[in-house]
């Protein structure tokens, strides 16, 4: 879906649900996982329904993701570090 129009200067390593990941170094967590391929990142506490960035720009909070330990992460708001641990939060755990 998503890919970079030039090789990234340099990249750094995430695990995203402990799979490891190489992302450009200034991405963002949310332009990372979209260029991996993942388009689900946590669901509605509602209905469950799979939500996904939209925005990119810290409005419409679809984007929430587990980072280093902390919940509710806006994905498109931080920046990736190397070594950085990021969670899907999916299903029930999503709403506790
Ligand atoms: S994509 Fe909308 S708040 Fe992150």
């Amino acid at each position: 879906m998503f890919d970079y129009l030039h090789e990234p200067p340099s990249t750094v390593t995430v695990f995203l649900d402990g799979k490891p990941l190489s992302v450009a170094a200034d991405d963002t967590v949310a332009a990372a996982l979209l260029t991996a391929g993942v388009t689900e990142f946590c669901s509605s506490p509602r209905h469950g329904s799979p939500r996904g960035p939209y925005c990119m720009i810290g409005n419409c909070y679809g984007c929430l993701v587990e980072i280093d330990g902390m919940p509710y992460r806006q994905a498109c708001l931080t920046i990736v570090a190397d070594g950085m641990r990021v969670r899907r939060m999916i299903g029930d755990e999503a709403h506790s």
